[in-house]
Formats: C-alpha cells, sequence, structure tokens
C-alpha cells in the first residue's frame, strides 16, 4: 500500500492526490483520502479502485484544505471494496487514519473494543487501530492524540507504517513505523509524509526516514518530534538528503513504466558495474565484500534467500558463485526459509536479494538467519530500504527507481551485483584464474552495448512476434543452464502482466512432464544461444517440433540448426554463458510486454499485484 500525507500552505488535495499518483505501484485495488477543512471537520472521501476513480468523487474537496492524507490499497484483510478502503474514522469520527501492513492481534482487541460499545463498519484491521487510538484518549481525559496513539500502538503486534489525524489537533500529523517504510520530508514551513520519497521530490530534498519502532508528531509549529514507540524516549532526527529527480520517476515519453525501465537496461546495467568494474587495471571493486572478505572466505556455504523476480536472479547467482568461486550455495524462497526451521550457524554466510528492500518475507528469513549468527548481505536496489540497513554489508544494484510492477531492470541488475561477486570471490580465493578473469570482465565491460544491440534489433521483430500470441491461453519457457532461471523468469513477466498461463522449465526436464501438453497449439519459447549446452538443446527443440509445438527461439547471430526448425527466431549476440540471462531476458520482457498490451492489459498495475509486498 502507499501512504501520502501533507501539513503546510498549499493545496493539500493536490499534494495528496498527485502523491497517490506516484505511489500507485505499490497497490492499486481502492484508494482513499481524508482532508480537514478550514473549519476543522474531517472530508472523506474513498473508493474501490484507482487513484482515478477517487478523483472522479472527490474533485469537490480541491482547495478546500492545507492537511490531509491517502491512501492507496493492496487489500490484506477485507476484499477491495469503498468501506474497506482507507482512511478509517474512529467511531466519535474524531480520529483518521490511514495504514499500511497488517495488526495481527487485531481480533483481539476488536473483541475487547466491541465489549466497551465500539461498531465496525468494514472488516479492516485498521478500522479496529483507530478505535483503540480513541479508547485511549476516551479512558482518561489527559491523555493527548500523540499518546494515545503511543498507547495504541503498545498493544498491537504485527506490521504497519501510519499516519493518524485528529479533527481537535488542526495541522498535527502523527506517524509511526514497524516494518513498513515511511519517509518524513521537510519543507520550508510545510512537512510531507509518504512511504517513499517520490511523492514530494518537487517539493524538497531533505528528508527524514522513520526507523523500526518510532513515531513522529509533526505540526507546522513544533516540527518532527520523533519518539521511540515502546517508552517514549525522544530521538534526535536525521536529515538525509534525497538523489531522487523527477525525471527518473516519471516516464519520460514511454507508454508504460516498463517499457522505459526495459529499454533504460544499458545504462541500468552500466551503473550497476561503475566504479566497480575496473577492466584496465583488472579489478572489481566492492567495499562490502572486500571489508567482510574472511567472512566470505570462511564460509561452509552461502545462502541465498529472496522472492520472485529476485529469486530467479538468485539462482543465476548459485550458478555463477559455485562456477567461478566455488562456494556451496543454496537457494531458497524467503517464504519457506523462514517457517522451516532451518539449519544456519555462524559460518553461514546469507544473501538477501531485493529491489525493494522491504519484502515482507525476506526480511523475516533475515533477521531469523541473523539471528543464528549468519553474516548478512544485502543486494537491494532502493537506497536505505529496511533489508539494506539490517544487513551486515551489501551492495546496491543503482538500477534507479523501478515503478513498473514487473520486475525488469532491477532483475538485470540483480545479476550484475552478482556476477561482479562470483568473479570477486574466485578471483580472490583463486579459483577463477587471472587471464579467465581479465577475458570475463572485459566480456562484462561489453554486456550493456549488447543490450543496446538487442533492443535495437529485436524491438519490431518482437512487436510482431507477439501479435500472433495474443489469444494463447499457455506458454512453456525453457532453457538449460544458466539460462533456465532466464525461463522462469520469461515465463513470469508473461504471467504477471499478460494473465496468460506460463510455466518456465529446465528443457531437459520437459519430457518428465509438459511434453504431454505439446501440440500445435503450445507456445514454447526456448533460449538456445551457442554457448551452454546448444546440441542439447538441438534434440529438444527436435523432440518439440516432432509434437508439432510452435517454438519461438532466442538464438545467437548467425544461428543455422535452431532456425531451420523454429516458427520464430530471435537473434542475441554471442556471449559467454553466463551472461546470456542478462542478454536473452531483454527480448522475453519485450515479447511479455506486447503481448499485454495487445491485449489490453494494464501492464504497469497488473491485476492483484503490488510492487513492494510488505505483508507476509
Ligand atoms: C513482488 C513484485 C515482484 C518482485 C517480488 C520481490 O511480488 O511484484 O516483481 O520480484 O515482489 O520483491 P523484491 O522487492 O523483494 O525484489
Amino acid at each position: 500500500c502507499g501512504i501520502v500525507g501533507y501539513t503546510g500552505f498549499q493545496d493539500a488535495y493536490d499534494i495528496v492526490i498527485n502523491g497517490l499518483r506516484r505511489l500507485e505501484y505499490r497497490g492499486y485495488d481502492s484508494a482513499g483520502i481524508v482532508l480537514e477543512d478550514t473549519n476543522n471537520t474531517f472530508e472523506v472521501e474513498k473508493t474501490k479502485g484507482k487513484v482515478d476513480d477517487l478523483v472522479n468523487i472527490s474533485g469537490q474537496l480541491r482547495g478546500k484544505a492545507k492537511i490531509g492524507m491517502g491512501h492507496t490499497r493492496w487489500a490484506t484483510h477485507g476484499v477491495p471494496s469503498d468501506r474497506n478502503s482507507h482512511p478509517h474514522l474512529s467511531n466519535n469520527n474524531k480520529i483518521a487514519i490511514i495504514h499500511n501492513g497488517i495488526i495481527e492481534n487485531y481480533d483481539t482487541i476488536k473483541t475487547m473494543l466491541s465489549e466497551k460499545g465500539f461498531t465496525f463498519k468494514s472488516e479492516t484491521d485498521t478500522e479496529v487501530l483507530v478505535n483503540l487510538i480513541q479508547y485511549f484518549m476516551d479512558l482518561n481525559a489527559e491523555t493527548d492524540f500523540p499518546t494515545a496513539v503511543r498507547y495504541a500502538l503498545n498493544e498491537v503486534y504485527g506490521a504497519y507504517a501510519i499516519t493518524v489525524m485528529h479533527e481537535d489537533y488542526p495541522g498535527v500529523l502523527v506517524v509511526g513505523r514497524l516494518g513498513s517504510p515511511l519517509a518524513i520530508g521537510i519543507g520550508d514551513k510545510e512537512y510531507f509524509i509518504a512511504s517513499d520519497a517520490s511523492p514530494f521530490v518537487e517539493f524538497t530534498k531533505e528528508a527524514i526516514y522513520l526507523e523500526e519502532g518510532h513515531m513522529a508528531t509533526i505540526s507546522l509549529e513544533n516540527g518532527v518530534d520523533i519518539r521511540t514507540i515502546n517508552d517514549n524516549s525522544k530521538i534526535e532526527a536525521e536529515i538525509q538528503e534525497l538523489k531522487l529527480s523527477l525525471e527518473q520517476i516519471e516516464k519520460g515519453g514511454y507508454e508504460h513504466f516498463m517499457l522505459k525501465e526495459i529499454f533504460e537496461q544499458p545504462k541500468s546495467v552500466h551503473d550497476t558495474m561503475r566504479g566497480r568494474l575496473l577492466v584496465d587495471e583488472g579489478v572489481i571493486k566492492m567495499a562490502g565484500i572486500w571489508d567482510h572478505i574472511e567472512r566470505f572466505k570462511n564460509a561452509n556455504r552461502i545462502i541465498i534467500i529472496a522472492c520472485g523476480t529476485s529469486w530467479h536472479a538468485g539462482l543465476i547467482g548459485e550458478y555463477l558463485i559455485e562456477e567461478y568461486a566455488r562456494i556451496p550455495v543454496e537457494v531458497e524462497y524467503a517464504s519457506e526459509f523462514r517457517y522451516r526451521n532451518p539449519i544456519i550457524t555462524d559460518k553461514d554466510v546469507v544473501i538477501a536479494i531485493s529491489q525493494s528492500g522491504e519484502t515482507a518475507d525476506t526480511m523475516a528469513a533475515l533477521k531469523l538467519a541473523k539471528e543464528k549468527g549468519a553474516f548478512i548481505y544485502g543486494i537491494c536496489n532502493v537506497v536505505d530500504s529496511s533489508i539494506a540497513r539490517i544487513t551486515d554489508a551489501g551492495s546496491y544494484t543503482h538500477a534507479g527507481p523501478e515503478i513498473g510492477v514487473a520486475s525488469t531492470k532491477a532483475f538485470t541488475a540483480q545479476l550484475t551485483i552478482l556476477t561482479l561477486i562470483a568473479f570477486k570471490l574466485g578471483k580472490h580465493n583463486g579459483n577463477l584464474g587471472n587471464a579467465e578473469f581479465m577475458s570475463l570482465i572485459a566480456e562484462l565491460d561489453a554486456i550493456p552495448k549488447k543490450i543496446e544491440d538487442v533492443l535495437a534489433t529485436t524491438h519490431d521483430l518482437v512487436q510482431n512476434i507477439a501479435k500472433d500470441f495474443v489469444h494463447a491461453t499457455n506458454f512453456l519457457y525453457l532453457g538449460r543452464g544458466y539460462n533456465y532461471p532466464a525461463a522462469l523468469e520469461g515465463a513470469l513477466k508473461l504471467k504477471e502482466i499478460s494473465y496468460i498461463h506460463a510455466e518456465g522449465y529446465p528443457a531437459a526436464e520437459m519430457k518428465h512432464g509438459p511434453i504431454a501438453l505439446i501440440d500445435e497449439n503450445m507456445p514454447i519459447v526456448i533460449i538456445a544461444p551457442k554457448k551452454g549446452h546448444y546440441d542439447k538443446i538441438v534434440s529438444n527443440v527436435q523432440e518439440i517440433k516432432a509434437r508439432k509445438g510452435k517454438v519461438i527461439a532466442v538464438v545467437n547471430n548467425g544461428d543455422t540448426q535452431v532456425r531451420e526448425m523454429a516458427d520464430y527466431v530471435i537473434e542475441i549476440p554471442e556471449t559467454a554463458e553466463c551472461f546470456s540471462p542478462i542478454v536473452a531476458s531483454v527480448p522475453l520482457q519485450l515479447l511479455a510486454y506486447y503481448i499485454a498490451v495487445y491485449r489490453g492489459a494494464n501492464v504497469d498495475q497488473p491485476r492483484n499485484l503490488a510492487k513492494s509486498v510488505t505483508v507476509e
């Protein structure tokens, strides 16, 4: 979910609505706004649907207030509906709340409040929290609004970022965080609240990222007062300079963020390597690794934990690190790892991969590994994100903000970082000889240019191919070796945005199951570069053609053997096998993108998904 708040001198309506549009990628099944007008009365509008739907019903609020807040939701408790949308009001209608996260013990509190006569209009845990705040204020007339919020937060457990307003406290916003991100923008006589800095970047470059377990009372008179939720200790605010620019978070002429981000990849992969890959000197510089090289050197194994696309990057990381550094690697879904009582020791290195740095399952798995003494390394894209902050060390991917819900440039940036890590460790521990190292890094340095070529040469072609598959109902994606996870990722992209069922498989495993699905209607995307079990893949293509499947093959320039058999051919430049997933993923992203566009799907905001899943 996304949260926006404002108190200052500008029109709160415009700021909140524009902010919600920027945060809509975080959740978009309902949206709502509350403003406190100049008569100190709340005005609330909320609806199932998108920010546009909210705008349609709330135009009358424009110009009415200088303080307000809004929410864009990804449903957890209760179906998306007008009633379950945020903000929620307390029974006395004096307190309004917006909330991102889950209150796990809401049921017990709801029962307690119901016994005291409170009633509930929605099925949400959030409405329970706002009434708990009222309860504490009712209980004792001395308890002021921020104190009541603090009391209430001490009663709940779960994950949250909240913003609360009270009708009798004009100009005041109270915020709190545990597990979900919250940034406070500091302007000149104005303050902004948001789940990330994008809603206020054009107004101020100064922000405070609220820490876990902290709350803040923000008012025009007294500024930002930060306290610990558990014992009300005062905390000195740490103001940070934002590096984000407006341009980075706008579409810049592209029809969708996803397409813009696909096309940004020559630059984003280059940015990931910038300052790290020094080809002329024959060095990879990574302070995070180097400062802790002993931990890596003495590691019994590396465990990579992640979710979704980041998990696919992790699988390729396993191939890379095992091949070049010869350190055993295991790759785990964070959600499985955390609940299966895994064996972790202080000899383990745990690498968490997360674009957002906020994924709840990944965060929880990391905390578990940390408790058990493992060394924790983060590969995050969002700077200062929660995961980045709890790790012992890490490397940012520096791909720039990724807004399309389907991950593209973050994935190729993750692969780039994992490649650098594998080479660096391998070079250091002697498993990767100097000559091979030098030739590999020279080749890695050429990857951004190869991505650029792929974009130039395959863009039109892939669009045409996509037209032929608009009505497909199933897809298989196959690859071997490094390109097996690339096949999984290709299938995930298609599934996420076009809603066509797609499955990725190791090409050779096809004969143990999916081959039964193949007939003349089954499209099969097969990644078949020259380096990487080419002959075996040729046999797999033969097996498919013998069953009349429709083959879309990703091959190297000048390929002849697969070309003869395939129905469609997408050519990419040749590269070392370990880099081929980076290059091969690009046309697969385009294919998923155009199939979705031709099906009329909302590419940047696919149904039911959210960009960062801050609940488990
Ligand atoms: C969500 C997103 C995916 C992403 C996954 C993991 O499901 O829709 O695109 O791969 O979360 O996110 P993370 O931010 O941890 O990489």
